[in-house]
């Protein structure tokens, strides 16, 4: 497979959210509303102005206030009791909680990534094993096992693992069908690959710095190609996808792309990238969340 010189560049929605809503975006903020709680959170790309006005905005339940500081800033609750609710989308119920950054427990633009898993888990129609690397409350990985994957769900903080297992709760999947795992996403993919371990998909969400368990430090430009070849080593014979998707990186969906063709050239098959997208209510933008590369087989 050679590199695609004119690549296209797809713009995904979410549509099929009733529990999640955004409702108006500008001036730097959102107005989103999560099942029963709206709230606004700082929104760089927000360089519009709303459409809303202001009184519609202070119906929000709280909001995160930006400090100085990178990623930076605190909630302010306007009604009592906000923490922890529930939201859900189709058959998978998540909770949510305010949390120390602005995020609340789930990235509802990916729900287009968690229809695509699910479709092509579902249409294999065989044992189907699936690893989500950087995993966070395991969104994609709660997706995957609804559609009958055992998942192998990975992420270097004990919270977000433990937050994860209460969303598998609440999706009344069972105990068995993901094994958790508390560890650097690097390593644990080239000790999978000295082991042998192979997966019929991969799903990975690295973010632009972290630290593994053990304080190993991730930055994705040093790092991301080494982890995208050691992830095609594990790719199984018979694997149906490779999913990457990038937050606050200042990259292009072509070049995730690129990587991804890159890494997977002996496997045929087919690419794309693009962004995943928020449709606001109010006017009909399209607020841009992050960028993505897939590959598929068939
Ligand atoms: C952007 S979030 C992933 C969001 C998630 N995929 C979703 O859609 O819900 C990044 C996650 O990577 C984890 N992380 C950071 N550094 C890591 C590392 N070296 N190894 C494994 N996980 C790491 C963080 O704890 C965080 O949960």
């Amino acid at each position: 497979m050679n590199l695609n010189p004119n690549p296209t560049v797809e713009l995904l929605e979410s549509p099929n959210w009733s529990d999640y809503e955004l409702i108006d975006s500008g001036a730097g903020r959102k107005l989103e509303r999560f099942g029963m709680n709206k709230l606004i959170r700082p929104e760089a790309e927000a360089v519009w102005q709303p459409q809303l006005p202001e009184r519609e905005w202070q119906q929000a339940a709280a909001e995160f206030v930006p400090s100085a500081e990178e990623n930076g800033g605190h909630w302010v609750a306007r009604r009592e009791k906000v923490n922890p609710w529930q939201i859900r989308y189709q058959q998978l119920n998540f909770q949510l909680m305010l949390s120390n950054s602005k995020q609340v427990g789930i990235f509802p633009e990916q729900a287009c990534q968690w229809d695509w898993v699910s479709g092509l888990i579902q249409n294999a129609k065989r044992d189907f094993r699936v690893l989500n690397l950087f995993g966070y409350t395991g969104g994609i990985s709660m997706a995957a096992a609804a559609a009958g994957a055992q998942v192998t769900h990975l992420d270097a903080s004990k919270k977000a693992v433990q937050w994860a297992k209460e969303n598998q709760a609440l999706c009344q999947l069972p105990s068995t069908s993901i094994r958790w795992m508390l560890d650097d996403g690097l390593k644990f993919v080239q000790r999978e690959a000295r082991r042998g371990s192979r997966y019929q998909g991969i799903i990975l969400d690295p973010p632009k710095f972290g630290r593994g368990p053990k304080g190993e430090v991730w930055e994705f430009y040093r790092d991301f190609p080494e982890l995208i070849r050691a992830c095609e080593k594990i790719l199984a014979d018979d694997a149906e996808f490779l999913l990457v998707t990038a937050y606050a990186i200042k990259a292009s969906s072509i070049t995730i792309g690129n990587a991804v063709r890159d890494a997977l050239a002996g496997r045929g098959g087919n690419v794309t990238q693009g962004e995943v997208c928020l449709r606001e209510k109010s006017g009909g933008r399209l607020l841009s969340m992050a960028i993505f590369g897939r590959w598929q087989r068939g």
